[in-house]
Formats: structure tokens, C-alpha cells, sequence
């Protein structure tokens, strides 16, 4: 094992090599572009050792925001033929080329932490990124809501590409016609750590869908077979609307609205909540079907400010079993598979959330020993895109962008 000190000159030394001039690459190869919500993660990794470069993470982000305030998935700033689906495939018209699609919008979270490193420093910046982050989310709360949980279009939006949650719905798709392409990611690592080409099949013939429709949401809200309120969306917007809404106040703004729109995602977090099942679960809009899993994902809710004493218990008794916890599946459900992407293993990102929620809701102890696996997982098994919850063995990308800067700004810190 390596000392802490070291640890964190690779973290950061990650960060600077995986900038490609005003953003970062999730990592080189696997994912060449510059992802939403890693990139958010990376701005808070930043303002660890250089605020300045935070903010303009965040700044090249939103200058990929389309004139109807949607903030898209991936920008793809320079080609790369070594991914797929590249821009040609997308075809959208954003002022730079992108995907379709959004992803958890956790920005304007890590924007607010980024501006609390040094708040003079960062004062005229976020007078400029508000009115921004504010367009996206009323872009959200205009066209993802049903019964105030927020809606996903693609699997790939909630940053939990292969998750059963989708199972069903995807089962339904017919993707004969989708035709002949060319993964790109199994050439880079793997193909038992990621989805199947079943799933693969389903999300290219959403993507084809959104490029018939030409990305237009109200069209797609008619047509599109694939609309499920998630938790991961739900939670992750609801805690972006506290923020903007301390941001908001702190800057002087008008929050009115905001206010009413953190009433209607309340209201909306207690329609994921599957009573049989005992935890927030995932909802298809078309059937009304459960999905019938507790995900990483069902443990954001502290994260967006939501109590709850089962998933508390759940909480425990699963960094109880499992070494090296939060995984993406139950470990009991039939859908378990410890190496497979979305489907059991452990990400570090999505511990850091669950960890700073946990933390905010009064849950020291519990925020602690996670942030301590967290740290033990990295510092043992190096700076992996996830890991196997059990064995800890890294799995997919390495010298990943959001688990250095996880370490840097939450895991490594004590
Ligand atoms: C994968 C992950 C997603 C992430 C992206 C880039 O698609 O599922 O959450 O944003 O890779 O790291």
C-alpha cells in the first residue's frame, strides 16, 4: 500500500493528465470525450488544489448547453474514432456537438462546493453559471416530471448504463431492425465487465429514436417505449434544487420557484418508494411496473435530503456483508453479478454522494466508515472506474478521472 501522501499526488496527477485543455476525459481510450456528471465530479476534485481550473471545468461544460437550457450527456469537443456512438450518430445541433441525452445533474452541487473553497474568488463566476444551471434544471422540471419523480429516456442518463432497473422496460424493445455497428468499448477493456450486447442493441435504437425525432423531448415523451422515473435522477435533481436555491438566496435572486419545485420532487421521491420491496426503487411510466431493485442509487436519498429509517437499516446491514461496499445491485437479487458494470459492482462516485448525504443528514458514523472503505478500496486496489464489491479487484477503466478526484475531495481527506 501506498502512503496517503502519495496517494493524493496521483490523484491529482490523473486529473492534470486526463485534462485535455479545459476539460477532462474520463479516462484515455475507454472515454475520449468530456462526460456531464464526471466532469462536475472532476470540478469538485479540482477546487481541491486549483479553483481556478474547477471553475472552468464546469464553465467548458455549460458552454455545451442548448438553447432550450439542456446540458447534454457527452460533448464531443474533438473527434475520436475510437469511441462509439460518435457525434455522426447523435446528430444533434448544440453549440458544440454532442449527445442527446442528459446525465444526473449533479452540477450545480459541485459547483456550490467548488464556489465554498473560496467564495470572493468565485463570486462573479457563479454569477455567471446560475442563470445557466437554473435553465437546466427548469429544462428538467419542464419536460422529466411524472408525478414530481424525474424521468430518464435512455439508460445511459442516469449514469447507470446496464442496471437491471431497465431490465423490463428494455425486454419490451423490439431492436431487430437496429442494424449492423461496431462497439467500441470492448476493444478497450474486458467484455465481461460490460453490458450485454442485448442491452447494447436497446441503447443504440434509442438513440436512432431521439435522431428521428430530432431530439425533440416533446415528441419522444410521445413515442419514445423507454420513460422510467429513477432514483438517481429524482434524488440528484432535488438536491441540485436546494443548492440553486441557497445559491440562489445568497446571490439576492428570486427563489420562489425553486421552492415550489423542491415541494413537487418531495412529493414526487415518496413515488419511488415500492413498499413490498422496502426501498426506492425504479417506476416505468408506460406500465406502472416496478422494477423491483435497491440499487446504489436508492441510497442517494439522504443525498437529496430525504430521511428514511429502512433504507438506513438496509444501509448497514449491507456495509455489514459486503467488504467493500456500496454495490450497484442487492447482493441477494438474482440480477447480481459481481463484475458486470452496473449490476453489483461498487463505484466510488456514487459512494461519495450517498457519503456526503449521509454525512448532512446526521449520519457521522455511517458517512465515516463509508468514506474509510471508500479510501481503503482506492488505496488498494488503485484509481479503477469500480470495483468488485467483494474481492475489491479494479474492474474496467484505469487511472479514472471521478475516483481520483473522489479521493481528493472526500475519500483521501482524513
Ligand atoms: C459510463 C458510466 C457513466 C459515466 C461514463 C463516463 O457510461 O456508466 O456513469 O458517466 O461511463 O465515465
Amino acid at each position: 500500500m501506498t502512503s496517503e501522501n502519495t496517494l493524493t499526488d496521483q490523484a491529482q496527477q490523473i486529473l492534470i493528465d486526463n485534462d485535455r485543455g479545459g476539460y477532462t476525459v474520463p479516462t484515455a481510450g475507454l472515454y475520449p470525450y468530456q462526460w456531464n456528471w464526471d466532469s462536475a465530479v472532476a470540478a469538485f476534485g479540482f477546487a481541491q488544489f486549483d479553483v481556478e481550473r474547477a471553475w472552468v471545468e464546469l464553465e467548458t461544460l455549460f458552454q455545451g448547453q442548448w438553447a432550450d437550457g439542456m446540458v447534454p450527456h457527452i460533448l464531443f469537443h474533438k473527434n475520436d474514432p475510437g469511441y462509439f456512438p460518435g457525434p455522426d450518430v447523435w446528430a444533434c445541433e448544440g453549440p458544440i456537438p454532442s449527445s442527446g441525452i442528459i446525465q444526473p445533474p449533479i452540477a450545480a452541487t459541485m459547483a456550490r462546493f467548488v464556489w465554498e473553497q473560496d467564495r470572493e474568488m468565485g463570486q462573479t463566476r457563479m454569477g455567471a453559471l446560475y442563470p445557466k444551471m437554473l435553465a437546466w434544471h427548469n429544462w428538467i422540471m419542464r419536460w422529466r416530471l411524472h408525478m414530481g419523480a424525474v424521468c430518464t429516456t435512455h439508460p445511459w442518463e442516469t449514469g447507470r448504463d446496464n442496471a437491471p432497473d431497465w431490465d423490463k422496460t428494455m425486454a419490451r424493445m423490439d431492436a431487430s431492425d437496429v442494424g449492423e455497428y461496431t462497439r467500441r468499448d470492448t476493444a478497450h477493456v474486458n467484455s465481461e465487465d460490460r453490458p450485454t450486447k442485448f442491452d447494447y442493441d436497446r441503447y443504440i435504437k434509442l438513440v436512432q429514436l431521439g435522431r428521428r425525432l430530432k431530439w425533440d423531448q416533446a415528441a419522444m415523451m410521445a413515442e419514445s417505449p423507454f420513460r422510467v422515473a429513477d432514483p438517481t435522477m429524482t434524488f440528484t435533481t432535488l438536491r441540485a434544487a436546494r443548492d440553486l436555491h441557497a445559491v440562489g438566496e445568497a446571490l439576492g435572486k428570486d427563489v420562489s420557484q425553486i421552492a415550489a419545485d423542491i415541494k413537487r420532487l418531495e412529493a414526487g421521491v415518496s413515488t419511488l418508494w415500492n413498499k413490498e420491496l422496502g426501498g426506492f426503487d425504479s417506476r416505468d411510466v408506460h406500465s406502472g411496473e416496478w422494477a423491483g431493485c435497491v440499487s446504489n442509487a436508492s441510497y442517494l436519498c439522504w443525498f437529496a435530503g430525504v430521511e428514511n429509517p429502512a433504507m438506513l437499516a438496509r444501509l448497514r446491514d449491507v456495509m455489514e456483508r459486503v467488504p467493500y461496499p456500496v454495490p450497484s445491485n442487492d447482493p441477494d437479487a438474482e440480477t447480481f453479478d459481481v463484475r458486470r458494470y452496473w449490476r453489483g459492482p461498487t463505484w466510488a462516485i456514487v459512494n461519495m454522494l450517498i457519503g456526503l448525504g449521509l454525512k448532512d443528514m446526521g449520519h457521522e458514523k455511517e458517512a465515516q466508515a463509508l468514506a474509510k472503505k471508500t479510501a481503503d478500496l482506492i488505496a488498494e486496489h488503485g484509481f479503477a472506474e469500480y470495483f468488485d464489491p467483494f474481492s475489491g479487484d479494479a474492474a474496467g477503466g484505469g487511472s479514472f478521472t471521478w475516483t481520483a478526484a473522489v479521493w481528493l475531495a472526500w475519500a483521501g481527506r482524513d
